[in-house]
């Protein structure tokens, strides 16, 4: 078969020889409504280990919005350097579909299972994964669908099998879709490093709360018997962080310390200290006491860390998974090293904390947090709401093979 419609299913594990898919080029790196264009390519062979899955519907994450700006990291050139040909990136890292082949080792799954695929992706060979390591520690390592080519953006992606966790039978397929990478990385935010893991009373700093990472923070750190206190920038997210496990909720635009600490012999260092304090009593007040946070979750990065290095508790934890608003930041050093706080970096995450976190998802204990399901031909345009922060609350999906929403659930 050469090639088949969106929807069309050809006896499982029949392949056509190409497909459909959202891809991104050099020539058109930009803004991601421009950058992400729908195009027939080949479906790609598999290895040993490898999964073929029939997409039925995908996430949408931040870091397809930093493939189509080619920016920190031009993803394609970087391929291109380890001896990959391809000249385009077919994205996408989050998804929900039917297992339609299998490579010759894979044991664990078969074709015509219903699975979600988690995007930790690594060399089966890599000495480090041999010895039992956490593989998301390994030189080898990489997100799938942003540093793999042939993601969730295609008709037929191909992934390894261990990413593939079985799809929860409540949810839809665009539900199953879009939770898994924010769910996941979230959960080895939280619970990946001990001691500095969520405890029942814990309060727990949760930035962009109402966004795809802050979302499943909030109910993550809520099913472990945390107190999250989630941070908005408009009052309409309010509610939707409450709903979703939040104690309190602090509108960041009522403060406007943001960005580098001043240097502490100048004057503006004393109204960005007040400006710090003035945040970190905005806490307690959330919390209803006068207790900090023991574990601060962040991403925005440049923009808040210094807040976050102040706010967090003596002995507690700032976990970082991204610099969204830039890369240099600074830290009251004074702080850390005195009240003995930890800057703990955090990166995606293993099969383990996949598997638990999908775990919750399955037991009702953590919603996917559907915000709006787009089509497949809408697939750039998601990216450019995301890119603008004028996207809904919670995480996106777009539908791939399934036809229509609310299919899949039983
Ligand atoms: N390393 C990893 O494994 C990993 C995994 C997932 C995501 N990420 C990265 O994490 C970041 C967030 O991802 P996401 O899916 O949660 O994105 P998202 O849904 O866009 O949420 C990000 C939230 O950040 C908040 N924000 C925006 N500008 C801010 C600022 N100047 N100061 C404070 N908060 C600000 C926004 O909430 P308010 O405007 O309401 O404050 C927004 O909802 C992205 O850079 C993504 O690439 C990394």
């Amino acid at each position: 078969m050469e090639i088949c419609a969106l929807g069309e299913r050809p006896p499982v594990g029949e392949v056509p020889e190409k497909m459909h898919a959202f891809t991104v080029r050099q020539d058109r790196f930009g803004e991601p409504k421009d950058a992400w264009k729908r195009e027939v390519i080949p479906t790609p062979a598999i290895a040993p280990d490898d999964v073929l899955i029939y997409v039925m519907a995908t996430g949408i994450n931040y870091n397809n919005v930093w493939a189509a700006l080619g920016q920190p990291v031009d993803v394609i050139a970087d391929r291109q350097k380890r001896g990959e040909p391809e000249e385009f990136h077919a994205g996408g890292s989050d998804c929900s579909g039917i297992v339609w082949a299998v490579g010759g080792k894979v044991t664990h799954v078969k074709p015509g299972d219903e699975v979600v695929v988690h995007s930790g992706w690594w060399e089966p060979d890599d000495p480090w994964v041999l010895s039992g390591r956490d593989p998301m520690l390994a030189e080898s390592t990489r997100i799938w669908g942003y540093q793999t080519n042939y993601g969730s953006y295609c008709q037929f992606a191909r992934a390894q099998s261990h990413q593939c966790q079985p799809k929860p039978k409540h949810l839809t397929w665009e539900a199953a879709a879009c939770y898994l990478l924010c769910a996941s990385t979230a959960y080895r935010m939280l619970m990946g490093w001990p001691p500095n893991v969520v405890e029942p009373g814990d309060v727990v700093l949760v930035w962009g709360a109402a966004g795809g990472l802050g979302s499943m923070a909030l109910q993550i750190a809520k099913a472990h018997g945390g107190r999250p206190v989630a941070v908005i920038s408009d009052e309409g997210k309010r509610q939707f962080c409450l709903d979703h496990g939040a104690v309190g909720a602090i509108n960041r635009n009522d403060f406007d310390h943001w960005g580098s600490m001043p240097d502490i012999d100048s004057p503006d260092y004393g109204t960005w200290a007040k400006g710090a304090r003035g945040f970190g009593k905005a806490i307690w007040d959330a919390v209803g006491e006068r207790v900090s946070p023991r574990i601060v979750f962040e991403h925005p990065g440049e923009a808040t860390l210094p807040t976050s290095g102040f706010a967090c508790a003596t002995g507690g934890m700032i976990v970082i998974c991204a610099g969204t608003t830039g890369f240099n930041v600074t830290l009251d050093l004074r702080y850390h090293w005195m009240r003995q706080k930890r800057f703990q970096g955090s990166h995606l995450s293993n099969d383990e904390q996949a598997a638990a976190v999908n775990q919750l998802v399955a037991e009702g204990k953590v919603d996917p947090c559907l915000s709006q399901t787009f089509s497949f031909d809408e697939i750039g345009d998601a990216h450019q709401l995301m890119h603008e922060n004028r996207h809904p609350y919670g995480n996106m999906a777009c539908l791939v093979n399934a036809t229509e929403t609310g299919q899949g659930a039983s």
